[in-house]
Formats: C-alpha cells, sequence, structure tokens
C-alpha cells in the first residue's frame, strides 16, 4: 500500500513542538491544506496521521507592532520596500491522532523538523477510520478527501444513534438519506426494519417515490389504534402514569376476567368501563379515578377491538414504516402514540416477532424530554428502556433533535454515535462536547462552521471523528418538508390559478 502519497509541506520547529500532541508545518503553497483533513508523517515508530486544527499565516515582517506602525506613519508601505509577500507563509497546525505500524497506536514520540507531511492516502484512511467500503451505509464522502463514508451497519446500530444540528441543519434530509440506504440494502447483506415517527410529515416522499414505493408503509396517527383486550399494566402505567397501584391492580384484574369472559370475542374500552361500574368489589373512591381515567383514555379516539397498525405491518426487514403524527396536535397524544407503540414494537422484538429495527424518532426532546413530570413525558419511560436495554435484542433508536439539552440525558447518553451537523449554540455545543465521547476541543470549534449538508460523524461508528459532506438524496422530498421559498412560491402559483378560475367563472356567469 503506498501510504505516502502527494507531500503538502514539511514539519518546522517551534517553541511548542514537535510533541506528541501537537505539530506544526510550513504549507507548499502549490498544495493546499484544509482544516479538519488528515495527514500523514513518518516517525521512527511508523506513519503518524494526524488531523489538520489549524492553518495560520504568518509573516515575519510585520511581526513587530511598533515597526509596522512606524512605516505606516511615514506614509510609506512596507510592501513598497520590503519582498513582503516572499515571507507570508502558510502554517499547518496538526494534531496527532494515531501511529500505523502494523498495528495502530497512540503516537508516543513526535515526528521530526524537516520530515515531509502528506495528504493521507485515501486506502489507508478508509480503514483507519473502521469504513465498511463494501456493504457500509453510503452516507456522502469524507471531507477533503476522495474517500466515500460508508458506515458500517452493525457499528452504526448495535447500540443507538443521535442526530443533532439546529433546526434546518439537515437532520431530516441525512435521515432520508440513512433510510434509502436502509432500503436499498441486498438481503444478504442483513436488512433490517426502519420505523419512523414522523411529526411533519416530512417521510411520505418514500411512499410517492417509484423507487421506494413498495418498501414504504405509510400510518396515520388518526388511523393510529389501541387494541383494548392487548392493554396490559405495564401498558396501562405507561398510558397514565398517576394511577396508584391499587387502581392499577384493580384495572388489570377487570381486564384479566374480560378475556376470559369475552373468549376471542372483541371488547373496547366501553365495556371495560360497563364492567367496572358493575363490579362491586371495587371500592367506590377507586372506581371513580378508574371511570375518570378511562373516558381520558377514550377521549383520545387511540383506543380500539385491536391494534393498527399490527405488528408485522409495523416492522419488516428492508421496509420502511412511516408513522405520520402531523395530523394528531396534542403532544400528549403523539406521547401515548410512541409510548405504546415503542413498548410493543421491544416486546415484539425480545420475543423475536419482528426483525432487528430502527425506531426513528424525529424532535425526540418531545418525546423523551429531560426535566419534564412523568406526566408530561409519557413516551420517555420506554425510550429510555430501549436505549438501555435494546442493543441485547438489536433494538436500536435514532434520535433526532434540535434541542439536544432538552433530550433526556439517560436516552442521549445510551446513543454511541453521534451525528452532528450545525449547532450555533454555544449552550448546545458545550452540551453536546460533554456528550460525544472522542470529541476534542478542535474537533467542536469546527461544528458551528459547517454548512448545509456537512457533517462531523463521531462515536462507535468510526474509530475517529470525520467530516462527511452528505451525498444528494435520492428520494422524493415531500411536498410538506418543502422549504419556506418554495412553499411561497407555490400558494402565489395557486392564487394567481384561482384568481383566474374565479374571473373565468364570473365570464361565464356573465354570458
Ligand atoms: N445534504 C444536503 N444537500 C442539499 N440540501 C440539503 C442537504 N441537507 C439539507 N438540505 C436542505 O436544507 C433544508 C433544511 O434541511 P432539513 O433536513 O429539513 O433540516 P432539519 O431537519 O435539520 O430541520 C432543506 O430544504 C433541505 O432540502
Ligand atoms: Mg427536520
Amino acid at each position: 500500500m503506498c501510504i505516502l502519497a502527494n507531500q503538502i509541506g514539511t514539519v518546522i520547529s517551534t517553541d511548542e513542538g514537535p510533541s506528541v500532541t501537537g505539530f506544526s508545518f510550513v504549507i507548499d503553497e502549490a498544495n493546499p491544506v484544509r482544516r479538519g483533513q488528515f495527514v500523514t508523517v513518518e516517525s521512527h515508530e511508523g506513519v503518524l496521521i494526524a488531523r489538520v486544527s489549524d492553518i495560520v499565516k504568518s509573516n515575519r515582517y510585520y511581526q513587530r507592532a511598533e515597526s509596522v506602525r512606524e512605516y505606516e506613519r511615514s506614509g510609506k508601505k512596507m510592501s513598497d520596500l520590503f519582498p513582503v509577500s516572499r515571507w507570508e507563509f502558510l502554517i499547518g497546525e496538526a494534531k496527532p491522532l494515531a501511529v500505523f505500524s502494523s498495528v495502530l497506536q497512540r503516537p508516543a514520540f513526535p515526528p521530526s523538523p524537516g520530515t515531509p507531511v502528506h495528504v493521507a492516502d485515501d486506502k489507508m484512511l478508509a480503514s483507519f477510520i473502521g469504513l465498511d467500503a463494501k456493504k457500509g451505509l453510503h452516507m456522502g464522502n469524507l471531507g477533503n478527501h476522495d474517500v466515500d463514508a460508508r458506515l458500517n451497519l452493525t457499528k452504526l446500530f448495535q447500540k443507538h444513534l443521535a442526530i443533532l444540528s439546529i433546526s434546518g441543519g439537515g437532520k431530516s434530509y441525512l435521515t432520508s438519506v440513512l433510510i434509502e440506504e436502509l432500503l436499498e440494502r441486498k438481503p444478504e447483506d442483513g436488512q433490517i426494519a426502519a420505523v419512523m415517527i414522523d411529526t411533519h410529515g416530512e417521510y411520505m416522499g418514500f411512499a410517492e417515490d417509484e423507487k421506494y414505493r413498495n418498501k414504504t408503509t405509510v400510518v396515520s396517527g388518526r388511523d393510529f389504534k389501541i387494541g383494548v383486550p392487548d392493554l396490559s399494566v405495564h401498558l396501562i402505567e405507561e398510558l397514565i402514569p398517576e394511577m396508584t397501584s391499587v387502581q392499577k391492580r384493580e384495572l388489570e384484574r377487570v381486564i384479566d376476567e374480560m378475556r376470559e369472559e369475552f373468549k376471542g370475542k372483541v371488547f373496547g374500552l366501553t365495556e371495560v368501563a360497563n364492567k367496572i361500574a358493575a363490579d362491586e368489589r371495587i371500592k367506590s373512591n377507586t372506581k371513580d379515578v378508574l371511570m375518570a381515567n378511562l373516558y381520558k383514555l377514550r377521549n383520545t379516539g387511540f383506543f380500539g377491538v385491536a391494534d393498527n397498525p399490527s405488528m408485522d405491518v409495523l416492522a419488516k426487514p428492508g421496509h420502511l414504516t412511516v408513522i405520520d403524527v402531523s395530523d394528531t396536535t396534542s403532544l400528549q397524544k403523539r406521547q401515548m402514540l410512541v409510548a405504546y407503540l415503542g413498548r410493543k414494537l421491544f416486546q415484539a422484538r425480545m420475543d423475536g416477532r419482528v426483525p432487528p429495527f430502527v425506531l426513528f424518532v424525529e424532535e425526540a426532546h418531545n418525546f423523551a424530554p429531560e426535566g419534564v413530570s412523568k406526566e408530561g413525558a409519557l413516551s420517555r419511560n420506554v425510550i429510555e428502556k430501549i436505549a438501555r436495554e435494546g442493543r441485547k435484542f438489536h433494538a436500536s433508536l435514532c434520535l433526532i433533535s434540535q434541542r439536544p439539552i432538552q433530550l433526556s440525558t439517560t436516552a442521549l447518553s445510551q446513543c454511541n454515535t453521534h451525528i452532528i451537523l450545525r449547532v450555533t449554540n454555544p449552550y448546545d455545543l458545550d452540551h453536546i462536547g460533554k456528550s460525544s465521547e472522542g470529541l476534542t476541543r478542535d474537533v467542536l470549534d469546527i461544528i458551528s462552521s459547517l454548512r448545509v449538508g456537512e457533517a462531523l460523524i463521531v462515536g462507535e461508528a468510526v474509530n475517529y471523528p470525520i467530516f462527511v459532506r452528505v451525498r444528494e438524496r435520492r428520494s422524493k422530498k415531500s411536498e410538506r418538508g418543502v422549504p419556506l421559498e418554495e412553499a411561497a412560491v407555490a400558494y402565489a402559483k395557486g392564487s394567481a390559478q384561482r384568481k383566474s378560475d374565479a374571473a373565468a367563472l364570473m365570464d361565464d356567469g356573465e354570458q
């Protein structure tokens, strides 16, 4: 393998280095270098791989403030008197990451001044980062290198994933790319199921797209139903956390008895309410609370005689199920839906009834909020449960959020890979820095300058944090996800059309 490709500079001696933690190099003007790029230098341990953390311009003529000021005051220009341009240098600063000999090691020695610096070789870089060139999920290409960023499925979803950025940073776009990759996998490479909690109806495009239509099912939040005969005490607990243990016990007993009594025949909340009303063993104050809770549940409109969607529709290998909750406006109802669905899905996975899956949760901070009472966070429990225990069963979460600070720290801390797009808020940046393992200050600094479509990937999926330029999506964008400008233009066109239709109608009327 040719490890040392094109030279881009030479290691120099400075007050601070070269050291094991950093070195500077003077950049060869003909070969531009970019911040974040991987470079290599030979050291006596092997080939040292480093990341360019900064680029600085230097010119000795302008180093002394007092002399620059004197010249400028005298009305003369330094550049007229001295060959200043010949003394301008670009200095790259690099942070060593590892030494590549027969194995990867931590660098124990600095490179020597005078050593040539090269751009890291593409093949070596892919193996160094731990990319999966053959079967990996193709997210885009490595910033500043001609290397496809193909993430290994197991490493990415063995645990959980968080996708974080400001609103408009490109999270949903990137998630669509990720879903395309999951849907396009061949059965022999391992296909998993994708379930999307779609808060804005942004993923409906998959169902309209010729390429993905057959691999996509959309379930509207309005059609979502919780089958009453399947209600267990855990689920009831999840949905009405304020119930006391006596109330839960009584409710479960009644539902158990009804299952026996109805033997396969269906029953709904009304039958349960009637049964409770008639049951003399339940104390009247318990009864009142139970009835009030049942009415509360019934008013959601979520309860029916059977589950919809059923589990076999919900999770299929190589298939996407979009749960469109955009038409369910109440947050509490949305949380109820996620709480129920998450628990059922996880249970079905533990029982081996559904394939390994990824549950994508858009606006995850609304479903697993930090520091909110149980009653205001009905789905937090199940998300945290999958976050803690899902790994053993190949039940993964992909939490998508523009409010990482408001996202359950229990859930976020279990996300072993983070994909971070543009983040500008210093509090969010600080929070991300603390919750993403392996993020050094120099990498964190680049996040706020990321452009839309550029992502930082850090964690289990990669051996070292990488910057990726997200590839173009292949799936159709949902009509509902269009940007403001497009929506305004479409409205204006529609409005012009409506006016001319109205005018035509008037003309017709006059004839
Ligand atoms: N990689 C990309 N390439 C091209 N356009 C992108 C890319 N990522 C995002 N966009 C565009 O930027 C806008 C915001 O992206 P979106 O994914 O909706 O952001 P978020 O979900 O973070 O709010 C959309 O119009 C989208 O099409
Ligand atoms: Mg979005």
